[in-house]
């Protein structure tokens, strides 16, 4: 295991540590005394203090030490903007930009792309200087989406991976734990904090039997959605073992790992195995592969490792699922599925199938999907629906052009789009029907929410295998079933199609295309990150002021917000994720779905200075430039939904000092602590409904100590002034984030 073995054909200097990674692990092992699951494996190996760490699954807070960071371009712009603010001169562990969210599909590939990169320019070179400075791996607009690329050339078997992007996970195909996170934590792993994960429960799946037929890996976690439901993999690592796994492809089980996003799971992973490594050979990446056969009784579960929970599923009798509408847990074996069709009043007449993004554009995926439409035009008949390609990566694409797939999409009525994320993300300005009209589209993607793919609520999605996509393409109906029904070809003989066929691997290797990765040059020190004082996309972060060492008297409650307050609540998403690379513009969201308790409305509050109602974000803005800061009032589970940083950033952009709350949703109370402000709950949770959203407030700040309550006064409008008692979970490092005004305050002052 000495071996000096590296991560990936693009960086020099970052190696894979299988030595320091079975030492960490026979530490834990001598504590648990246990059979390990493979990802419990992986996350103990990659812990700071294997000592020291209390391990409890479901309870304790594990701190751990990734060996990657990756990011896509929406989430990349606020996270680099934050490392900047940390005055690092170069980020502390590899680290990568992936340029595909922001281009939209329209007219085809080459075209698309072209407008993409003209109207997101300022992102673009931004991202590019910024990774260029800090010493980043830069891909691209056009490269491909970002979990393809990872698993073509980053992911590693046993390796640690965090991504800002909810299906990092992918990267399970090669056997690496990865998985999601927001801006914020994704800049301590670049400036070298160790990264907290509350320590998982663990869902083990058991893979029996053989696929064969229409069957697909997709199908796989279609079965496994519907049985978990969107919720069911909350908090869980859901870990696929036994004799099925092997029958797999690398990328198939990508797409499995990938898709597991969809049930909430905190990643998804297979063990290491043969399949595997004859994917990192066919990448390049033998030396990976031989290294990882040395490692291998690490590289999967223990024997007689305990499951939280137990799934099983026989390969052997799996059907192809479709899943949807509207939600990608409802889910329907192909059997049934016209009939469901009929139940529901789903509208029959398929409009558009579109196969690829980051779940479906493996080789195998594009020849198996490229045999069915090839099948199509023996027959003399094509596409029926409207039909997109996404290639996955440059890769992809360059292969599937060589290989003469591309064009067999080409001829059956295939448009391919950019290698990029496109209708997965809402990137699609469809013309075919109007917003509102009722319809029925179906895809290879994950998601399927309302409004996701087209922004038109009305939309039908389903979401399958490519194989079926395409299939269902060529009869332009939901009620057809390829294993069963027939097709009339051009002379209106009846025909059945064969089931797919296709290669998990190109048999000539890959070609890699346009070369489309920026390296970060050997030195950085002339570069200089371009970001325009004009821009209204772009703002470069300045630090937050320091705590003036004062208790804050006579503060105003800007909202005392009701119910729900998600981190959607906080910060809407939708047209606001333009301005996620500026925090003033960005700050014109903050708190607008907030319902606020003195008029039941959302985005109206009384201004106290002058009496007038207006918006949130405004009244915050005024109360800032008179020097007023304010607190909020919030109910339980505050803060609730996604990682977002941006809902920590804006209050204290905005000048609030505290957020006080019956209870938070951890994530954003530690994204609070990060910006420098006091999440703050109620010692008894009923004085809540004592507090009027008109009365004003005294925080004694300078009460602050490690398990101290502090101490707020109240005073109402009319009645006598009392006191409440307020907990919080700073610890020693966090009060001197608030000291200092923020997290990166903090870091820049250690650094300097
Ligand atoms: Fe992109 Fe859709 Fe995947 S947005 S990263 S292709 S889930």
């Amino acid at each position: 295991l000495d071996k000096k073995v590296k991560q990936n054909n693009w960086e020099d200097n970052t190696f894979i540590n299988y030595k320091k990674m079975s030492e960490n692990l026979a530490i834990v092992r001598s504590r648990l005394n246990r059979p390990l699951t493979y990802a419990e494996k992986i996350l103990y190996s990659h812990l700071d203090d294997p000592h020291g760490q209390d391990i409890q699954r479901g309870v304790s807070y594990l701190k751990l030490r990734p060996d990657r960071v990756a990011c896509q371009d929406a989430t990349a712009q606020m996270a680099i903007l934050q490392f900047m603010s940390a005055g690092m001169p170069q980020v502390a562990n590899p680290t990568t930009v992936h340029c595909d969210h922001l281009i939209e599909a329209q007219i085809g590939g080459p075209k698309d792309l072209k407008r993409a990169i003209d109207i997101n320019k300022e992102v673009y070179d931004f991202l590019s200087s910024a990774c260029a400075k800090y010493d980043i791996g830069f891909w691209r607009p056009g490269s491909g989406i970002i979990h393809q690329i990872l698993l073509e050339n980053y992911a590693f078997p046993g390796g640690l991976l965090i991504g800002t992007d909810s299906h990092t996970p992918n990267a399970g195909g090669l056997g690496m734990c990865a998985i999601g996170v927001g801006g914020a934590d994704a800049v301590d792993v670049m400036a070298n904090l160790p990264w907290e994960l509350k320590a998982p429960k663990y869902i083990g799946v058991k893979l029996t039997g053989q696929m064969s037929g229409w069957t697909s890996p997709k199908d796989i976690i279609l079965k496994v959605a519907g049985i978990l439901t969107v919720k069911g993999g909350t908090g869980a690592i859901v870990e696929y073992h036994g004799p099925g796994t092997e029958t797999l492809s690398s990328t198939g089980m990508g797409t499995i790992c990938n898709m597991g996003a969809e049930i909430g799971a905190t990643t998804s992973l297979f063990p290491f195995n043969d399949r595997m490594y004859d994917y990192l050979a066919a990448t390049k990446r033998s030396a990976i592969g031989d290294f990882a056969r040395t490692y291998a009784k690490e590289l999967r579960e223990d024997q007689g490792a305990e499951y939280d929970q137990l799934i099983e599923i026989n390969l052997s009798e799996l059907e192809p699922h479709i899943n949807g509408p509207f939600t990608p847990d409802l889910a329907t074996p192909i059997s049934k599925f016209s009939e469901a069709a009929k139940a529901n009043n789903w509208p029959e007449e398929l409009k558009v199938g579109l196969i690829g993004s980051c779940t479906n554009s493996s080789y195998e995926d594009m020849t198996r999907a490229a045999s069915i439409a090839r099948d199509a035009l023996d027959h003399g008949i094509k596409a029926k629906s409207a039909f997109t390609v996404t290639p996955g990566s440059e890769q992809i694409r360059a292969t599937i052009a060589r290989d003469g797939q591309l064009q067999t999409f080409e001829e059956f009525g295939g448009m391919v789009l950019a290698n990029a994320c496109g209708p997965c993300i809402g990137q699609w300005d469809r013309q075919d029907v109007k917003k509102g009209e009722a319809n029925s589209i179906i895809s290879s993607y994950n998601r399927n929410f309302t409004g996701r793919n087209d922004g038109n609520p009305a939309t039908h999605s389903f979401v399958t295998s490519p194989d079926l996509v395409v299939a269902m393409t060529i009869a332009g109906s939901l009620h057809f079933n390829p294993l069963t029904d027939t097709l009339k070809d051009k002379d209106g003989k009846e025909f059945k199609l064969s089931p797919p066929s296709g290669d998990a691997l190109p048999n000539r290797g890959y070609d890699p295309g346009n070369d489309t990765y920026q390296a970060p040059p050997a030195d950085r020190s002339s570069v200089s990150v371009q970001v325009s004082p004009s821009s209204d996309r772009l703002q470069v972060l300045k630090p937050f002021n320091a705590w003036d060492g004062k208790d804050a008297l006579d503060m105003p409650i800007l909202i005392k917000a009701q119910g729900k307050t998600t981190t959607d609540h906080i910060s809407m998403a939708g047209p606001w994720l333009k301005y996620r690379g500026h925090l003033d513009n960005i700050s014109n969201n903050m708190l607008i779905g907030a319902i606020n308790e003195a008029n039941g409305e959302a985005n109206k509050v009384k201004n106290t200075t002058n009496g007038e109602w207006n918006a949130v974000p405004a009244v915050a803005r005024d109360y800032k430039s008179k020097g007023i800061k304010w607190v909020v009032i919030g109910d339980w589970n505050y803060g609730e939904g996604s990682s977002r940083e941006h809902a920590a950033l804006e209050p204290r952009h905005l000048g609030g000092l505290a957020i006080i709350t019956r209870s938070f949703a951890r994530i954003h109370e530690t994204n609070l602590k990060k910006q420098g402000m006091l999440p703050l709950t109620f010692a008894e949770p009923a004085d809540y409904d004592k507090i009027k959203p008109e009365d004003r407030i005294d925080l004694m700040c300078t009460e602050i100590a490690v398990g101290k309550p502090m101490t707020m006064k109240v005073h109402p409008k009319d009645g006598e002034a009392f006191e409440v008692k307020l907990n919080h979970t700073f610890n020693e490092p966090q009060i001197e984030w608030f000291k200092n005004g923020s997290a990166l305050n903090t870091m820049a002052k250690n650094a300097s």
